[in-house]
């Protein structure tokens, strides 16, 4: 039974016989690892870590430099050390080169791992859900040739992709195989090849049949070095009806993965806001349900207080009568009081009368008597007065009663009317705090919306679809490995926070032989690997596993895109924009492709300019793209910058419904035309590993069915030409032939010895082993009249090429002269 980090070593027995003692003691077992939390640890950064902090030690190992004591100053500035302090004395100051270690005790072997190595690819396998991780020092490159290795044997095919990297022709070299080439898609909008089709692919397994080869795996790139991510699940499945496995170059995919990992936290932001949204309407039910509450209320205030309008104004009435009546009544009493006044003044006058009549009295009692009945008379009037006069107190008294009555009555209504008050204005503060309580749920609505169409876009983004403009394809799983590939080469260092060299390799499921893997890889790697970079991989996979770490990227690629879109004759490739599709699942999303025809300029020119005069540094430039690549350490001001710089130059060039614009639309006019000012710079200065594409188109089976006009059949001739059917030399024959220079003009009939090259399109035209007709020459001159480059020849000026000597040549099965 195998240990599961050690899978070739049953009982963690060492293969390796190297300091084998120290490794059994060293070594841990790690079966117990557990899967779920891998992600997080770095065994080997750990241990890497913990031995170079050991500055007791009296390094007697290599490498000389003695844990970067001794170095030269111009390297202590490249370093960020003060010169010297890399001796011994100087310790305290930490040197990178402390880190710079060998296989020492504890650090393993990376040739056949048994510890904190295996302990670190077991820990990337987990992280990217493959079987079987391995850890590699140069590059991607050492990825491919080992796949390649492992899977093909001498003389077997290798179907592969005409735009594959140099290493993939490079492992042909190794491995001794034949490719047989697959026609990738051709995008002519944008001068570029994207995949390859399933029936592209199922077109080479034809091919591969009629040249009597056997297949013994295929690969593909995916995705390409403009963000196109293959149809792996298609493509993996017809492989695999055949028996075939299914290698991917995922050079520029490492990320990949961890978008998909990225797209379920996004999944899981937006079950938590679909809960808030719950929550939010609920609130809102809650707070319409009071409103009605309060409305009702309202209007029940609203009738009492209509109510007690109108008991007010019947009470005013009342008053107002009463008062009339009061003032009526004074009226009376003043004109009774007046009578009252002149029957006393009457009375003084007949009690003076009386007086004199007493005094007449005595002149005569009949007059008495007739007086005092007169008197009588007048004190029974005065008696009726006196009873009326009373009368009119008491009802005057009762008046008095009345309004009384109807002040306390009034101030009874004021009263009420206060409290009616008071409850109204109760219910205003109510209904204030329901309408703040509305204005914050709207807030929070808007909010909740804002941050719904955020979460939209960034999983728009994440699902490897353009924001701006309609999506090519999409789909649910860009990572290679999660659709089913078979063996996957990433460069962790091109999309990942590792250090450049850093790579891995990762292989799932039974139809490849992890031994033959390893095997390989013994052949093509170092014996003294740098931990640097090993730690750096540990690293960098952590890094790209925790939470968080695409937040930034992802919106710096948004923003970015989303800018870029709204320049004024600036063509993104996934802005909907692509030319075709068919052989394209996803895009990535990391990945910024801009066609600069319409502003009338080539690829190179802009790039130039850009860094010149901005500081923006592309990744790539083609004839008509500038090709730009946001990783995890991408930040915002970059894609400011970036927008800047693009905004800039198109206020520079661009001229509405000019040529150069239209050109935009006809790509192949607007290459032929693009002045390509110092070809030299244009390439990348580290084009020699990004000569990408060429694109011969090649007829189909399925097109042999069709009818075909005259001119098709023409292209049809020129597509034969170029592709005469299989190369008469295998790579690894033209790789070791004996070569001879011979002029251009010379050439047609022989077999390359080189790797030729044509910017544009930068697919290679010719690898070594094929033929040299007279149409491919052609297509190479005419390419530098046009005023592109040529590369991968021996002479840059094509007077000369290298061919594969003539004796050589005719001891091939093929090697008769052609013209
Ligand atoms: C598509 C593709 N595959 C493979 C490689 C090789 O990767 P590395 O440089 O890590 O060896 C590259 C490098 O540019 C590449 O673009």
């Amino acid at each position: 039974m195998n240990c599961s980090t050690c899978w070739h070593s049953p009982g963690c027995v060492p293969v390796a016989s190297r300091n084998s003692l120290s490794r059994r003691k060293t070594h841990k077992c790690y079966a117990s690892f557990n899967q779920k939390d891998a992600w997080q640890s770095a065994p080997l950064l750990d241990a890497v870590l913990e031995r170079g902090n050991r500055l007791q030690d009296k390094p007697f190992h290599v490498p000389g430099h003695k844990r970067g004591r001794a170095l030269d100053p111009g390297m202590c500035q490249l370093l960020g050390l003060q010169p010297g302090s890399g001796s011994s004395s100087s310790q305290q100051q930490r040197n990178p080169l402390q880190y710079d270690l060998t296989e020492l005790a504890g650090l393993d072997y990376l040739s056949s791992p048994i510890g904190v190595i295996a302990a670190a690819q077991q820990a990337g396998a987990a992280t990217f859900g493959s079987d079987h991780t391995w850890l590699l020092v140069n590059g991607c490159s050492a990825g491919i040739h080992a796949a390649v290795m492992a899977t093909v044997r001498p003389g077997q095919a290798l179907l592969l992709a005409r735009n594959c990297h140099l290493s993939a022709f490079a492992a042909c070299v190794l491995a001794g195989c034949r490719p047989v080439w697959l026609q990738p898609e051709e995008d002519a909008l944008h001068g570029v090849a994207h995949c390859v089709t399933p029936q592209q692919l199922e077109a080479g397994f034809r091919d591969a049949q009629q040249q009597g080869l056997e297949v013994a795996a295929v690969l593909v790139v995916s995705p390409t070095y403009y963000g196109a991510v293959a149809r792996v699940p298609e493509l993996a499945a017809l492989c695999h009806e055949r028996g075939v496995p299914l290698l991917v170059d995922e050079a520029h995919g490492g990320h990949l993965a961890f978008l998909q990992q990225h797209r379920e936290e996004l999944r899981q932001q937006e079950e938590e806001l679909r809960r808030r949204e719950e929550e939010l309407e609920q609130q809102w039910k809650d707070l319409e349900q009071h409103g009605e509450e309060y409305g009702q209320q309202h209007e029940k205030l609203e009738q009492q207080q209509e109510e007690l309008r109108q008991q007010e104004e019947e009470l005013w009435r009342q008053q107002v009568d009463s008062q009339m009546y009061q003032r009526s009544l004074q009226q009376q009493l003043k004109v009774l009081q007046q009578q009252q006044k002149e029957l006393t003044q009457q009375q003084e006058h007949l009690a003076r009368q009386q007086e004199e009549l007493l005094q007449q009295q005595e002149e005569g009692w009949q007059q008495q008597k007739g007086l005092q009945q007169q008197q009588k008379g007048l004190q029974q009037q005065q008696k009726g007065l006196q009873q009326q006069l009373e009368g009119l107190q008491q009802q005057q008294e009762g008046l008095q009663q009345q309004i009384d009555d109807l002040r306390g009555q009034w101030n009874g209504v004021e009263q009420q009317q206060q409290d009616l008050q008071q409850e109204q204005e109760d219910l205003q503060q109510e209904q204030d705090g329901v309408a703040n309580q509305t204005d914050y749920l709207i807030l929070q609505q808007e909010t909740l919306q804002e941050q719904q169409a955020d979460l939209h876009s960034r999983q728009q983004v994440a699902a490897g679809q353009p924001a701006a403009g309609q999506p090519c394809s999409s789909s649910s799983s860009l990572s290679a490995l999660a659709a089913g590939a078979d063996l996957v080469a990433q460069s962790s260092h091109k999309v990942l926070s590792a250090m450049t060299q850093a790579a891995m390799l990762h292989s799932q499921g039974s139809r490849v032989d992890p031994a033959r893997v390893s095997k390989a890889l013994q052949v093509l790697q170092t014996s003294s690997p740098s931990y640097l970079l090993l730690a750096s991989l540990d690293a960098a996979r952590r890094h790209a596993a925790t939470p968080g770490t695409w937040d930034t990227p992802l919106a710096v690629a948004t923003a970015a895109r989303a800018g870029l879109a709204a320049i004024p004759g600036l063509l993104l490739l996934q802005g909907g924009s692509c030319g075709s599709e068919a052989s394209v699942g996803g895009w990535d999303p990391l990945r910024l492709v801009v066609n600069v025809a319409g502003l009338g300029l080539s690829g190179f020119d802009a790039a130039q300019w850009l860094e010149e005069q901005h500081s923006i540094v592309p990744e790539l430039a083609t004839a008509q793209l500038v090709v730009l690549v946001v990783g995890p350490g991408s930040v915002m001001g970059d894609a400011e910058a970036l927008l800047h710089g693009f905004d800039q130059l198109s206020k520079l060039h661009h001229a509405p419904h000019s040529a150069a614009a239209a050109s935009a639309q006809q790509p192949d006019a607007g290459v032929a035309a693009g002045s390509i000012q110092n070809s030299t710079a244009a390439i990348h200065s580290s084009s020699k590993s990004k000569i990408n594409m060429s694109l011969p188109v090649k007829q189909t089976a399925d097109d042999e069915d069709q009818p075909i006009s005259q001119q098709q059949q023409q292209q049809q001739q020129q597509q034969h030409d170029a592709h005469p059917g299989p190369s008469p030399m295998s790579p690894r024959d033209a790789f070791f032939a004996p070569t001879q220079t011979i002029p251009l003009a010379a050439a047609a009939g022989r077999i390359s010895a080189e790797l030729l090259c044509p910017y544009p399109p930068g697919v290679p035209l010719v690898f070594p082993g094929e033929l040299l007709t007279q149409h491919v020459l052609a297509q190479l001159t005419a390419t530098l009249a046009a005023g592109g480059v040529v590369t991968g020849a021996a002479n840059a000026t094509l007077q000369t090429l290298l061919v594969v000597a003539e004796q050589q040549q005719q001891q091939q099965p093929g090697g008769q002269q052609h013209s």
